[in-house]
């Protein structure tokens, strides 16, 4: 095991790592696991990966999880990287590649975070769990859960997608449907968690499912061969998969596996809430909650996100952008990349291609660059988006 501690990313406060902590005692914002990557680096090396599972679990070292009893798996994680030939001929592109994240355990990349977040839960001595949702997370704490013989209490807004809904109930959990947002939905958990014994496992406000979501980073370094690519476009809400990769980009550093150079982080909103794109914009480090927030790509539905700080640093320390699509322009490239690459996306994952057509035409993206395009769930759990 070696966690050292968990460090609060904004104010720097030390907590202790073995205890089931959410925010930071000090300032209420988000907890960072940290290592001993030194020691990490002993027996977790590039060589010894060679030989190891294929799922996120293969980096041991750096997952904070002290005995291999208390992992609990559904097999997530080292999904395909595909060159997306076609769509890059399109778009005047030779190196344009899908992440995609829809083959993971409940076809989403949540199943990262939440093997993670209920391993640690599970190794804490938590046994029931409650979560805000906006479907995909719901559907993989429920299912991750289960397989831990822990509770699920999920609380998802009305108008989720009934897929998302449905698996919840198959998998045992305890599902209540909300008028409202997300962020409601977080209100209600964290109005009734401490009556009901829940551990709140909200996204950013625990420091684990960041761990598993983090192993996209280091998964992209392997599968490029320990390059980074150029561009990495990824379809945002909390930010936890953007704010981790870039946890991870440090961390390899600190290992000695990668150098300093780092990919452009691009950010993609929905037209219809878009705060982090407003906060780009406007030069801000925390972003306003957007106001009316509406769009059919369910995860993006995020009217205000607890590491919109993180975020927006990682956008600019790595000289990237933020960009807001229309609804129209995303259900319009599940289509495009589906017929040109047989990948069906979840509308948040479609959401990248018209971000990286306006990049090319704003010259933002060179035609020789290597640009990954990150699709973060399927196509399949939104039949209502579909369906006019
Ligand atoms: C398919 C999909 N993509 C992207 C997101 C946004 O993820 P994050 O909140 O980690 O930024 C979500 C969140 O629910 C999602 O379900
Ligand atoms: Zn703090």
């Amino acid at each position: 095991m070696n966690v050292t501690h968990l460090e609060c990313a904004a104010c720097g406060l030390h907590h202790e790592a073995r205890r089931l902590l959410n925010l930071c005692l000090q300032c209420g914002k988000p907890l960072l696991v940290r290592y001993d990557l030194k020691a990490a680096a002993i027996s977790l090396t590039k060589d010894s990966l060679k030989s190891r599972g294929c799922d996120l679990w293969r980096y041991r070292e750096v997952l904070p999880v002290e005995n291999d009893e208390n992992v609990v798996s559904l097999g997530e994680g080292f999904t395909p990287l595909l060159h997306a030939g076609r769509l890059g001929a399109k778009l005047g592109l030779r190196q344009l590649y899908l992440k995609d994240e829809g083959q993971n355990p409940t076809q989403s990349f949540k199943a990262r975070g939440m093997t993670a977040a209920v391993s640690m839960a599970k190794e804490l001595g938590a046994r029931k769990l409650a979560v805000p949702s906006a479907g995909n997370a719901a559907g993989a704490l429920a299912a991750y859960a289960a397989r831990a013989g822990l509770e699920a209490h999920i609380f998802m807004p009305k108008d989720t997608p009934r897929a998302n809904v449905i698996e919840c109930e198959q998998t045992g959990a305890h599902v209540t449907l909300m008028d409202g947002l997300i962020t409601d939905c977080g209100a209600e958990v964290a109005r009734r968690k401490e009556a009901e014994g829940w551990f709140d496992v909200s996204t950013l406000k625990e420091p684990y499912r960041i761990e598993g979501k983090k192993t996209m980073g280091y998964e992209l370094a392997e599968q490029f061969d320990w390059q980074l690519p150029d561009v990495i476009i990824y379809p945002t809400g909390g930010g936890t998969g953007l704010i981790g990769m870039w946890k991870a980009f440090d961390e390899m550093e600190q290992m000695g596996w990668i150098g300093s150079k780092r990919p452009r982080m691009v950010t993609v909103q929905a037209a219809g809430c878009a705060p982090i794109v407003r906060a780009f914009e406007a030069g801000k480090r925390f972003a306003d909650e957007f106001p009316n927030a509406h769009t059919t790509a369910s995860g993006l539905r995020v009217p205000r996100a607890i590491g919109d700080f993180l975020i927006l640093d990682a956008l600019r320390a790595s000289g990237g952008a933020a960009i807001a699509v229309t609804d129209e322009e995303l259900l319009e490239a599940t289509r495009e990349i589906g017929a040109a690459e047989g990948i069906f996306c979840a509308p948040e994952g479609a959401a990248c291609l018209p971000a990286l057509k306006k990049l090319i035409a704003d010259g933002a993206v060179k035609p020789d660059e290597r640009v990954v395009l990150f699709n973060t769930g399927s196509g399949v759990k939104y039949v209502e988006s579909f369906s006019s």
